[in-house]
């Protein structure tokens, strides 16, 4: 079936060369960091962004994830889709959308959850160490 060799193509590809593996320097007040973990299987997850300070826009994202393949390879393809977007864009980011991608099965939704929660959690830890960025760009909508 196409749809089987497709949904094993994807996660494979990104299992073996997963993309931005590493860690960014979270001492650095534009890099965020989220840690998150599924309660299911105790699979965990680190991500960092690095968010350009005029344009909110990522410019640069890490991940090491300790995990199963299907969440090592959402959140492969989690770094690749949120680079180059707005903090806004990238909190918008639904582990559907990865799932359905990846074409994971149901009984691994929860693995692209994990990808979904470490991006919030890496955004809300930027927002924490810059509380003056939330504010100017609330105020300007
Ligand atoms: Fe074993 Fe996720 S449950 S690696
Ligand atoms: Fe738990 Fe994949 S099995 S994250």
């Amino acid at each position: 079936q196409p749809q089987r060799r497709h949904y094993h193509e994807k996660v494979l590809d990104h299992y073996s060369r997963p993309r931005n593996v590493g860690t960014l320097d979270k001492s650095d007040i534009s890099v965020g960091e989220g840690l998150v973990g599924a309660p299911a299987c105790g699979d965990v997850m680190r991500l960092h962004i690095k968010v350009d300070p005029d344009t909110q826009v990522i410019s640069d994202v890490r991940f090491k994830t300790f995990g199963c393949g299907s969440a090592i390879a959402s959140s492969s393809y989690l770094t690749e889709l949120v680079r180059g977007m707005t903090l806004e864009q990238a909190a918008k980011v639904k582990n559907t959308e990865i799932a359905k991608e990846l074409c994971l099965p149901p009984v691994k939704l929860h693995c692209s959850m994990l990808a979904e929660d470490a991006i919030k959690s890496a955004i809300n830890n930027y927002y924490k160490k810059n509380p003056d960025v939330k504010t100017t760009s609330l105020a300007g909508r």
